[in-house]
This record gives structure tokens, C-alpha cells and sequence, in this order.
């Protein structure tokens, strides 16, 4: 996610910018730019770092102008730096743009603009789109001809805010698949990623759809339908949020406005790893001797993993906790070993300790990470990245959701380069993994009656969560959510546990929740709900199965997938089970005591 906020009008473009920036860090914050224009010329300030940092070295506040474009940056494609930072331009400097998205194919027009004598300068590729309508003005009518034509063989996500310094008095506002809306105001306009960034100025607001753009003047704007060109009414809008409800998108917490986020962020995990994950399989296939590293929630992620990889490429990963690994595994990683390292942060001390180990062992390491040009990354011999865009929220729901994306598109592929599963089977899981956003939006739906059903279990004080096979960590994360959040104490383990200990814990009302995807061991669970419930266990279960009913006090149905991929759909209901808890309980879920979001010293 990164954040764009244009305006035009009356005032010093600069300081609208400035102030609509700093609304919108939470979408984004590695690195920053503005365009604006006077008198036919564009005046381009940008760089990595924070938006106050940068208003100080860069004076953006000293930027001419009444018409400008700017971008607070979450890399996806080329680390943050100077160059890289938004705008990004045309050779001719007449174009200037922004980007919030992924373009799928910009590898390919890149290479075609090269051989007609482009020259780039950033390894983004929101540069490509600069050029490429650039080279569409050649043989247009019009700016608007041009800009059309070049986004139309766009494959991808994009919002772009674009100035031209051929026509002084408009800008051009496009949305795919990345979210932007328009401000309308007296004799000035706006437009944004997201309302926080001008409901100072005005509350009118035009959110475009997929697949349109947006004509602005100071005083008009008329939007079009990108496919047809054809214009298309659009209602205004009166927004009543304050900044603050804003900034949350109307959501009380960022944690769950980061739930709620999963369909799109998961849609982006597998947009921004469609073109690179063959090319990460084949690199890893030849190791046997895998080791998944990682921390907290990444830690479950790795579990999940590990399942993927023994079904799918029928290779057993050692999963480990890196503070142990980094003390434990010395003479065990060698130069014949493989390392993964789960980190949304990309700056876990003890993940990345263990990744310099691994290195130093001269063993390959993959890191799967959230934040672009994040130490491990710099660390690791290959990334892969989530895109799930920031996450506020200390405990992590979409970077969980998205890691666990990338780990099976990572098991598909490495069992079509190792041939061992059957291509028709992998092509079916491919379809099922890119049906979850649906399926996870569906399961949104539960929301409100995961609220009613955490309110009438406020009042307990330990929860179990058990299940089997790949299950198993979900039931872990399932726990670990509750935990962090509602401070209640939860046990996560495999129900075949049960026996061993654990059972002795239950009596009259003790929440069991228990993960019961159909699979090759749902009998198997259906016989340790039986043996919960003959113990007076308050039995949730989580299910596609009709006959949960009869084994449940309490059943969260599901929609029905491939069991290798309920890992990231029944996730969904255990966030919202721990936030619902958290909440009545009188926490702050965004901000839980004695934790943080990245635990940077051991
Ligand atoms: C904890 C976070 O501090 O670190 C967890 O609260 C997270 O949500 C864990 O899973 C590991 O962090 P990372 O950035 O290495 O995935």
C-alpha cells in the first residue's frame, strides 16, 4: 500500500500536500515525494525516509505551485531510496506520476521501451507507466488519448495520480484495484488513496471504481470509464467520520481495519509473486535440508509451511524457533542447507541472528518478509515478498494470512519443479488458493455473530484449541491471538495431545475451539470433540461439515476448500474471536500490553 494525494486549486499546492501526506503514513512510510508545476515546469522533490524528516531536508514546503501530486511510499518493486521514491517521470520530463499497486507485466513493456531508446532511471514499476504513455503521445490526439491507451495494456493494480505540464490545468486520477477518491471543493479538488488526506479541507467525496479515471480542474472534474472512455456519474458522497475514525477507515481499531483487509491483501500476495515464484522454486528445489526460522505468529506461519512442503514437495522442513536455532543448530546448517526465514518486519533479532548464522554456514537463505528493504532482506540470498502493505496492529492477521499465501504458492510450484504431486491437483489448489479472498470475505460475514458469541465468553478464563494435521497450527495461532490480545490464558495443540495431559484440564464450561476442516483426519477430531464435550468442555468448532452440529455447542461454519489451504481461511474467525474478547474486556488490540510489533533486541 503507499499513499497519494494530488490537489489543485488556489492554495500552495506544497502545504496540502505536506498536511494530506502525514494522513496517510499509515498506508506507507519508507520513502516520499511531491511534483508540482508553475509556469510549464514540474519541480520534483524526493527520497527515502519519513515525511517530517523529509519536509526539513527536502523543503517541500518551499515548492511552487498550485497544482502538485504526492506519494508516501510502501516498496513492492525496487528498495527505498532516493531514486526509487515516487514521482517517478517520462525522459522528456513532462510527465511526472505516482503509484500505489503492482504492475504484473511491467517487466516485459519495460524491455519493449528499452529497445525504442527509453532511459530509466528507478527499478520501479511505476516507471514503465511514465514512459509508456510517453511513447503513446507519439501517435495520440490528445494527452488523455495517450494515457488511456498506455494504461489499457496495464496488467496489475494501480491508483495513479499523474501531471503534465502540456495541460496546465488539469490532473489525471486513475483507479484499479488500488483505492482512490476524489475531494470536491470550492474552486480547489483533491484526490487521495484514502479520505484522511483532504476531509480537512472538504467532506465531499467521489470514491472511483475499478477500471476509471478522473479529468480534475480546479473547478470540474468528469470521470470516464477506462475501458470505453465513456463518462460515467458519480454520486458525492458526505463524509461524517472525523480525521481519526478516518484514518481507520471508519474502523475502531487498525486491527481490525487489517482483517478486514486480508481479501485485498491476500489478491496482492499472489499478484506480487505470480511472476517470481518459479524462479524462487527452481533455486531452492536441489536442497533436501530445509530449516523454516522465524518468531511469535511468523513462527506458526512456518509450521503451516512445513505441512505445505512435506504434502506438496514431499520434502520435511525443520521448523524452529529462531531464538532456539540461532544457539542450538550451529553444527547442524551447512552449505547444503536451505533456510527460510518468516518475518514481517524483517528486523526480528533473533530471526535475523539466525539468518547470519545460516550465512555463515554458507547455507542458501530465503527470506519471506513485509517490509521492502528491511534488514533481512539485505541479509538474505532470495525474497520473497508479502505485499500486505503496513500493518499497524501488534498482533499480526494480514501478514500471517499473506505469508502463509506466499508458502503455498512456494509448495505448488516446488512440486511441479520436483514433479512430485499431480499437475492436475496442483492447478486445482492454484484455483482454490486465488477463490480465498472470496471465501475470507464470505467468512467476514460472521463478524457480528463472532462478536456475540466472544461476549458470552468473556468471563472465562482458559480456552484450548485443538486440531490435526495442518490444522495444528492454526490451532497454535488460534491461541497465540487470544493471548496477546484478551490476556486470557490458551493452550494451542494437536487434539491426538489431548490424552497425553491436557484433558485433565477440562471441565464444566471450558472453551475448547476445535479446527475441523474435512480432511483425512476429521474422524479423528470428531472422536476427540466427543471425548471434550463428555468432560462438560464448551465445544466451538470450526467447520464445513454439517455433522459438527451435533458434536458443537457452538459451530463457526465454513466454507469448504482444500484442507491444505484452511490455514488462511479459518484464521479469519480466530482474529476476530481474540478482537472481539480483547475489546470487551476493555483492551486496546491495536496496542497490547508488554508487546510490540517488532522485537528488535533479544
Ligand atoms: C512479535 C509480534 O513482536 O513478533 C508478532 O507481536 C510477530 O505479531 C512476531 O509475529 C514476529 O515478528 P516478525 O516481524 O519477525 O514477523
Amino acid at each position: 500500500m503507499c499513499g497519494i494525494i494530488g490537489y489543485i486549486g488556489e492554495r500552495p499546492a506544497c502545504e496540502v500536500i505536506v498536511r494530506g501526506l502525514k494522513r496517510l503514513e499509515y498506508r506507507g512510510y519508507d520513502s516520499a515525494g511531491i511534483v508540482t508545476e508553475e509556469n510549464g515546469e514540474l519541480f520534483i522533490r524526493k527520497g527515502a525516509g519519513r515525511i517530517d524528516e523529509l519536509t526539513g531536508k527536502l523543503g517541500f514546503l518551499e515548492m511552487p505551485g498550485k497544482r502538485g501530486i504526492g506519494h508516501t511510499r510502501w516498496a513492492t518493486h525496487g528498495v527505498p531510496n532516493d531514486i526509487n521514491a515516487h514521482p517517478q517521470r517520462d525522459c522528456t520530463g513532462k510527465i511526472a506520476l505516482v503509484h500505489n499497486g503492482i504492475i504484473e507485466n511491467f517487466a516485459e513493456i519495460k524491455e519493449e521501451l528499452l529497445s525504442k531508446g527509453h532511459r530509466f532511471e528507478s527499478d520501479t514499476d511505476t516507471e514503465v507507466i511514465a514512459h509508456l504513455i510517453e511513447e503513446e503521445l507519439k501517435s495520440s490526439e490528445s494527452f488523455e488519448e495517450a494515457m488511456r491507451r498506455a494504461l489499457l495494456r496495464l496488467k496489475g493494480s494501480f491508483a495513479l495520480g499523474i501531471i503534465y505540464t502540456g495541460e496546465p490545468d488539469r490532473l489525471y486520477f486513475v483507479r484499479n484495484e488500488s483505492p482512490l477518491v476524489l475531494g470536491i471543493g470550492d474552486g480547489e479538488n483533491f484526490a487521495a488513496s484514502d479520505v484522511p488526506a483532504f476531509l480537512e479541507y472538504t467532506n465531499r467525496a467521489i470514491f472511483l471504481d475499478d477500471r476509471e479515471y478522473a479529468v480534475v480542474t480546479k473547478d470540474s472534474y468528469v470521470v470516464k470509464n477506462l475501458d470505453t472512455g465513456e463518462t460515467v456519474e458519480k454520486p458525492i458522497h458526505e463524509i461524517e467520520w472525523t480525521l481519526e475514525m478516518a484514518e481507520k477507515a471508519g474502523f475502531p481499531h487498525f486491527m481490525l481495519k487489517e482483517i478486514y483487509e486480508q481479501p485485498r491483501a491476500i489478491r496482492d500476495a499472489i499478484h506480487g509473486n505470480a511472476d517470481v515464484i518459479r524462479t524462487v522454486a527452481e533455486e531452492i528445489a536441489k536442497y533436501e535440508k530445509i530449516f523454516i526460522v522465524a518468531m511469535g505468529t511468523s513462527y506458526h506461519a512456518g509450521l503451516v509451511g512445513k505441512y505445505l512442503f512435506q504434502r506438496l514437495a514431499k520434502r520435511v522442513p525443520v521448523v524452529e524457533d529462531a531464538s532456539e536455532f540461532r544457539y542450538e543448530f550451529d553444527d547442524l546448517v551447512d552449505e547444503d542447507s536451505l533456510v527460510i526465514a518468516i518475518t514481517q518486519s524483517g528486523e526480528t533479532a533473533d530471526t535475523l541472528a539466525a539468518m547470519k548464522l545460516a550465512k555463515r554456514k554458507g547455507a542458501k537463505v530465503l527470506a519471506i518478509v513485509n517490509v521492502v528493504g528491511s534488514m533481512a532482506t539485505r541479509i538474505a540470498d532470495l525474497t520473497l515478498y508479502t505485499h500486505a502493505g503496513p500493518e499497524i496492529g501488534v498482533a499480526a492477521t494480514k501478514t500471517y494470512t499473506t505469508q502463509l499465501t506466499v508458502l503455498t504458492m512456494l509448495a505448488i510450484e516446488l512440486a511441479r519443479v520436483l514433479g512430485t504431486a499431480d499437475e492436475s491437483y496442483l492447478n486445482a489448489l492454484e484455483e482454490g488458493l486465488n477463490a480465498i479472498p472470496e471465501l475470507v470475505e464470505s467468512v467476514l460475514k460472521h463478524d457480528e455473530s463472532l462478536r456475540e458469541l466472544a461476549e458470552s465468553l468473556v468471563d472465562r478464563r482458559d480456552f484450548f484449541y485443538i486440531g490435526r494435521g495442518i490444522s495444528v497450527p492454526t490451532a497454535l495461532e488460534g491461541a497465540l491471538k487470544l493471548k496477546e490480545i484478551s490476556y486470557i490464558h490458551a493452550e494451542g495443540l494437536s487434539a491426538g495431545e489431548l490424552k497425553h495431559g491436557p484433558l485433565a484440564l477440562l471441565e464444566d464450561g471450558v472453551p475448547v475451539v476445535a479446527i475441523a476442516p474435512s480432511g483425512r483426519t476429521f474422524d479423528k477430531m470428531v472422536g476427540n470433540m466427543e471425548e471434550s464435550r463428555a468432560r462438560g468442555a464448551f465445544v466451538i468448532s470450526l467447520g464445513d461439515r454439517g455433522e459438527l452440529k451435533r458434536l458443537s455447542d457452538v459451530l463457526i461454519e465454513m466454507p469448504e476448500t482444500d484442507e491444505l489451504l484452511t490455514p488462511i481461511l479459518y484464521a479469519v474467525p480466530l482474529q476476530l474471536i481474540a478482537y472481539h474478547l480483547a475489546v470487551l474486556r476493555g483492551n486496546d488490540p491495536d496496542k497490547p500490553r508488554n508487546l510490540a510489533k517488532s522485537v528488535t533486541v533479544e
